[in-house]
């Protein structure tokens, strides 16, 4: 048993709970950023979104519900399941998977990269290299939406999970404008039903140069 797995992460009871859930509001502000600018332009652009930890697919299905491409990563075969048996799936849908870790993802360049409750779940030193790679393969005017966990977070210190405090996330931004930046502490519970304290970054930033 690795030391990951000692944290109970039981990703099948999650994505049954979640998959059918409204997406979060970091997906949903982004979305609607891509609308308003699409409206003001109005052209006839389908837009692609990777959606990073994709999970049961909340965030995914909004988007293909929208009309834009998804390629959807994860490295839980379950979790990408979900998602191609869900009945009420547009049938044009233009849905792709990939089952990877993060670190091993075959990045193709994108309008918005969407990871939302699934970066921190990966060690600092793939942090760094992951990051880099959504910054790499956004375009110009492009978004990240995305969570990030802060040091007050009940699971900070956790081996193979990362946290951020406000300057290094305002440094992880560099070259973007900040289009969302809600930091959250909150007493609530997991997906699972255990109290926790959250310290949470809700994210959405759109790629200056
Ligand atoms: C907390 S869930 C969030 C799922 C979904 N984005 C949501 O908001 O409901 C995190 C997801 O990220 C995936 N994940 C975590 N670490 C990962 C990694 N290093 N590489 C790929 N997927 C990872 C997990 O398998 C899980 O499906």
């Amino acid at each position: 048993m690795t030391r990951n797995q000692n944290y109970e992460r039981n990703w099948s009871v999650y994505y049954k709970k979640t998959y059918n859930r409204p997406p979060r509001l970091t997906a949903k502000f982004a979305l609607k950023c891509f609308n308003t600018e699409y409206c003001k332009k109005n052209n006839t652009k389908r837009f692609f979104v990777i959606d990073l930890g994709c999970g049961g697919g909340r965030d995914a299905f909004e988007f293909l519900k929208n009309g834009w491409k998804v390629l959807a990563i994860d490295s839980e075969i379950e979790a990408i399941k979900f998602l191609q048996n869900r009945e009420d799936r547009p049938p044009e849908a233009d849905l792709t998977f990939q089952i990877a870790k993060f670190k091993e993802v075959d990045w193709q360049e994108c309008d918005l990269v969407n990871s939302s409750f699934a970066l921190p779940l990966m060690p600092q030193n793939d942090f760094c290299g992951v990051w880099q790679n959504i910054k790499k393969n956004l375009k110009t005017g492009g978004r990240i939406s995305c969570q990030l966990f802060g040091y007050k977070d009940e699971w900070s210190g956790r081996p193979g999970m990362t946290f951020h405090d406000r300057a290094s996330i305002f440094f992880l931004l560099k070259g973007f404008q900040i289009e969302m930046f809600l930091e959250e502490e909150i007493d609530s519970e997991t997906v699972l039903g255990k109290r926790k304290f959250w310290h949470l970054f809700h994210l959405v930033a759109r790629k200056m140069y």
